[in-house]
């Protein structure tokens, strides 16, 4: 048997020991969204710790815990708090929780971040729905010997964050009177923040806000046939501005800053998909 296979398995055994809650959504919270959890309707919660063989976050500001509750009338599974390549582990462990959440019964994963805006058109404080990525910079997440009963060897990357998904979300923006830009999310390795230089090269290849997480995620699920959407919360514009460095805390005070508006389109977001599905 296949050593990831039987990790996520075993992961999804122990969490299975603790709840026989059946997740239709997925969702994953980006810095300064922890607080989301703690504010839907919760019916339990399993902290990563508790969990063998589970990669445990070592970010400060990052909770460690699957929470499980309902938005509206969807149930779903929140991670509060994700881990990162850059905190050194491998490609495989980073995107093992989504492995764990569509094993869970989850078909939709929700993306959310905080990123550095490339884009002349962003602002901090801006929220920016993903219409496609670029992970070149990154290993792939599906290197090493492929799952046939998670996806195919090959799978296409065509359309990675969803046409519908995306259309509810604009329409949710715009119902709530939530400015929404979108572009072209990169994923980084981190943990440093971007050069000037590379950031005009990720300009040119493209690319509008740049992160350190999300496109390996989204990589994970579309391989095993999930749905996805995602939104970053712009807290700078990357490689600094106005000759200031770059800061860790720059960048979560802005993400603090957003929150309630992030928070009210991710929330409103997840109960138009149960409107729609009623349709
Ligand atoms: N670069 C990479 N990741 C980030 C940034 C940035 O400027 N801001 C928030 N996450």
């Amino acid at each position: 048997m296949n050593g990831i296979r039987e990790k996520v398995d075993n992961c999804v055994r122990q969490i299975r020991e603790k709840t026989d809650f059946v997740p239709e959504v997925a969702l994953i919270l980006g810095s300064g969204l922890g607080a989301l959890a703690d504010e839907i309707e919760v019916a339990g919660a399993v902290d990563y710790s508790d969990i063998d063989g589970f990669p445990v976050s070592t970010v400060a500001g990052h909770r460690g815990r699957f929470v499980f509750g309902y938005i509206g009338d969807v149930p779903v599974v929140i991670m509060q708090g994700r881990v990162h390549y850059y905190e050194g582990y491998d490609m495989s462990d980073v995107v093992l929780p989504t492995r764990v959440m569509k094993s869970l019964g989850a078909e939709i994963l929700f993306l959310t971040n905080a990123a550095g805006g490339i884009s002349s058109v962003l602002e901090p404080g801006d929220l920016m729905m993903l219409t496609d990525q670029i992970s070149s910079f990154v290993p792939s997440p599906l290197i090493g010997p492929n799952v046939g009963e998670w996806g195919t060897r090959f799978p296409s990357m065509d359309t990675i964050y969803d046409r519908e998904l995306r259309r509810i979300i604009r329409d949710t923006a715009e119902r709530c009177n939530i400015p929404l830009k979108e572009g072209v999310y990169v994923q980084t390795t981190g943990p440093n923040y971007e050069s000037p230089a590379e950031v005009r090269m990720y300009a040119m290849m493209g690319a509008h806000a740049v992160g350190m997480s999300t496109a390996v995620e989204a990589i994970a699920a579309r391989h095993m046939g999930m749905r996805v959407c995602g939104i970053s919360c712009v807290t700078n514009m990357a490689g600094g501005s106005d000759g200031e460095p770059l800061s860790h805390e720059e960048v979560s005070a802005v993400a603090d800053r957003t929150a309630p508006l992030f928070k009210k389109l991710v929330t409103e977001t997840i109960g138009q998909f149960q409107a729609n599905k009623n349709k």
